[in-house]
């Protein structure tokens, strides 16, 4: 069985006054039967992993360099997240797709970098309106899936989270069947790669616009194991309710 994961990405969004949010996350769930992760600026990552110590709440940066270490000033490498206290990281994000020019290879060489360091890689994959109203969606998702997520991934290390771009931040949903059409798809594509076994226990996210009010019925949706949350995921009561949901389906 695959454990249902909330992850909450907070973007540019914090500073130490927002830590508040996740102690007041932390105090509503002291025993959540979810996987919880917050996934604060890396400026409070270390903070944020030491006000969730021993709770069952984890923290995860939102990137990380290919390299282990170097002259990458402003980089961030995956063994510090680790150190730094997360147990997990974002990668290929539409947001830095966009302003960073990742591309398919790079999100792959850094899942690799986190993968050996032993953080858990959730990585993005989505496609754009243009490319849905093309009718492009499922080829877009193919080949970000087939270029993106490297070959050593397992159940335990990977974690897919599709988003697209257009219902991110705009209040936009894709219907219900759009999303398990989607979540199919990679379910089967992560099958034929990598073997039922592993391809059955890597848990697939949502992600884009949701919220406490329709949390319940994208997790009602087969093979979404759980969301990525963005603007919601930044005030505990929001969160919160998307938790509930998330430990109720
Ligand atoms: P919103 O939940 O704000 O739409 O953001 C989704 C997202 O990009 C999470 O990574």
């Amino acid at each position: 069985m695959r454990l249902k994961l909330a992850a909450g990405n907070w973007k540019m969004n914090g500073t130490t006054a927002a830590l508040s949010e996740l102690e007041a996350l932390a105090r509503a769930f002291p025993n959540p039967t979810v996987d919880v992760l917050i996934c604060p600026p890396a400026t409070l990552l270390h903070q944020a992993a030491e006000s969730v110590r021993e709770t069952g709440i984890t923290v995860g940066g939102q990137d990380c360099h290919a390299a282990t270490s170097g002259a990458h000033t402003g980089d961030i490498s995956a063994d510090m997240l680790l150190d730094a206290g997360a147990n997990a990281v974002i990668l290929g994000h539409s947001e830095r797709r966009e302003d960073h020019g990742e591309q398919n290879e790079d999100v792959r060489a850094k899942a690799r970098a986190a993968m050996d360091a032993g953080l858990k890689a959730i990585i993005c994959v989505g496609e754009s309106l243009e490319q849905r109203e093309a009718a492009n969606t499922l080829d877009i998702i193919g080949g970000q899936m087939s270029g993106s997520i490297p070959d050593q991934s397992t159940g335990e290390n990977l974690i897919v989270a599709y988003e697209p771009i257009w219902a991110i931040g705009t209040g936009k949903v894709p219907t219900l069947n759009e999303i398990g059409e989607v979540h199919d798809f990679i379910r089967t594509r992560l099958e034929r790669r990598f073997g039922e076994g592993v391809g059955r226990s890597v848990r697939l996210l949502y992600g884009g616009s949701v919220k406490p009010s329709n949390a319940e019925d994208i997790f009602g949706v087969s093979n979404v194991d759980g969301a990525l949350v963005g603007g919601a995921s930044l005030k505990a009561q929001d969160f919160s309710g998307i938790i509930d949901a998330l430990q109720k389906a």
